[in-house]
């Protein structure tokens, strides 16, 4: 769907369906009351109800709060898509406007990419229209950049474990960095040997797929600060040896929803200009079985030279952002280093699968970076970490191991695990993001549809926004 700002006097209403906002106070008033009442609309957040004779399309929402908006418009675009009009339009203004183009993007989105037949689209246009076209372009546009990062992202998590593999990712990054006029580095698995990246070598060492290192970075002339993204880029994550049950495995494409959102944040950041240095590292790997896989049992060498005892292979993403951790402190001397990474089973027990987990040392970072996930209205919560879970690491050989020794407190010790390669100096300019849960649905929420969601997208570029004003 083609989505336009326009002054409200250029609007053709000829076959154009108009949506309404209606809380339930505004209901008692309006003009159809009665025969919305009939029709049982009672103007709930997220009910919906067309008048097709009239041409007008009434949806329920509790307040005008961004949410609200956001997550009716996520509705209402699914609702239209067998409609048979050729546009729909929205009255918007500087408040509404980027929850009614998030709700739209978002919530329309779909991934057809294994579809044979391809869906007939019959509305060609979103009309936005308002009283000063001037005012609210910049606006626009910024909600525009961001939305469609976001579905870049979920179109490379949807993206299957076969056709999207390390050495194919590192394919799609050196394209969007030819595209956004960005710097990359891939690293071979002869140049990760080099770099003694010994961890995250190990995980893919049965995968038929060369593992990748990436490096983008994106770099203003009037940067005010520079910020290290590094994402976990599992490909596809079996388990290893400690193989997953069969149930368990099925979704673990989206093991890579840490690489892509740092990606999208990269597209975003550099499409929308911001004045910030951004550089992202991804490590791109496939964790698989086979004579050549690596094992319980197996003592690791991190590139920071700290020894790692394997207990179990499932927890394979800790041992690859170790190294790209390594790596991206001694590549880049950033403000903050943010890692994304769909990192735990345990962090979904402990907070949903809708709420992302962010970990770290910095209270006063975390603060700021909950509030612009609240701001760009994803969910986010601090798990806290402390010296009693930390001890849950240590390890009778080698110097940490790459599991706890306690069932409890799971997104955490993966947390502090991480921790364990940060450098001192880092510590209050590092924090971690769990997505394990958030990144990918198979129930659609809000504006997520079934697939991946595009965690991290939004939440990022709104910290990085606001960093630049
Ligand atoms: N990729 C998984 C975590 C995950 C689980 C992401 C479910 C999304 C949904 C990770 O590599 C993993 O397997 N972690 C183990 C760690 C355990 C072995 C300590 C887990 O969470 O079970
Ligand atoms: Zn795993
Ligand atoms: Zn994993």
């Amino acid at each position: 769907m083609n989505i336009q700002l326009i002054d409200k006097k250029f609007l053709t209403t000829k076959n154009n369906l108009t949506v309404k906002f209606l809380t339930k106070e505004k209901l008692q008033k309006a003009k159809f009351r009665k025969t919305l009442q009939k029709a049982g609309f009672d103007a709930s957040q997220d009910s919906i109800f067309t008048m097709h004779g009239k041409s007008l399309l009434f949806c329920g929402i509790e307040d005008y709060s961004t949410d609200n908006l956001r997550s009716v418009c996520a509705v209402v675009a699914k609702a239209i898509k067998s409609f048979d009009y050729k546009s729909v339009s929205v009255d918007v203004d500087e408040k509404n406007l980027k929850a009614v183009v998030e709700g739209f993007v978002l919530g329309g989105y779909e991934f057809n990419e294994y579809k044979t037949k391809p869906k007939k689209k019959k509305i060609k246009n979103l009309y936005l229209t308002c009283r000063d076209v001037k005012a609210l372009q910049n606006e626009f546009e910024s909600a525009i950049i961001t939305a469609e990062a976001t579905c870049f992202t979920r179109d490379l998590v949807n993206t299957t474990p076969d056709d999207l593999n390390p050495p194919a990712l590192a394919k799609i990054a050196k394209k969007l960095a030819k595209q956004n006029s960005l710097e990359c580095k891939v690293l071979s698995k002869k140049e990760l040997k080099k770099e003694k990246c010994n961890a995250l070598l190990a995980v893919g060492r049965a995968s038929r797929h060369d593992s990748k290192l990436i490096h983008l970075a994106y770099k203003p002339k009037n940067a005010k600060k520079i910020i290290s993204l590094v994402g976990k880029g599992l490909t596809y994550d079996s388990g290893g040896l400690s193989l997953k049950p069969a149930t368990s495995m099925v979704t673990m494409k989206m093991d890579k929803a840490g690489a892509c959102a740092v990606l999208g944040i990269i597209k975003a950041v550099s499409e929308l200009k911001l004045d910030v240095e951004v550089h992202a590292f991804v490590g791109a790997v496939e964790n698989m079985i086979g004579g050549d896989a690596y094992k319980p049992d197996d003592v690791l060498t991190s590139r920071k030279g700290d020894t790692i005892e394997v207990r179990n292979t499932d927890a394979e993403g800790r041992l690859v952002l170790a190294d790209v951790l390594d790596y991206a402190q001694d590549k880049v001397k950033a403000d903050y280093i943010f890692d994304f990474a769909t990192l735990t089973g345990a962090c979904m027990v402990a907070l949903g699968q809708y709420t992302t987990g962010i970990m770290g040392h910095n209270g006063n970072l975390k603060h700021n970076i909950r509030r612009a996930s609240g701001k760009a209205g994803e969910l986010s919560a601090s798990l806290p970490f402390n010296k009693h879970l930390k001890k849950q690491l240590k390890s009778d050989i080698a110097d940490i191991c790459n599991i706890s020794n306690k069932p409890y407190g799971g997104a955490i010790t993966a947390g502090l695990f991480l921790d364990n390669f940060i450098k001192d100096e880092n510590k209050e300019r590092w924090l971690h993001f769990d997505i394990a849960g958030s990144a990918y649905t198979e129930s659609p929420w809000d504006v997520n549809v079934y697939g991946a969601t595009g965690a991290g997208v939004r939440m990022m570029t709104q910290f990085l926004k606001d960093i630049k004003e």
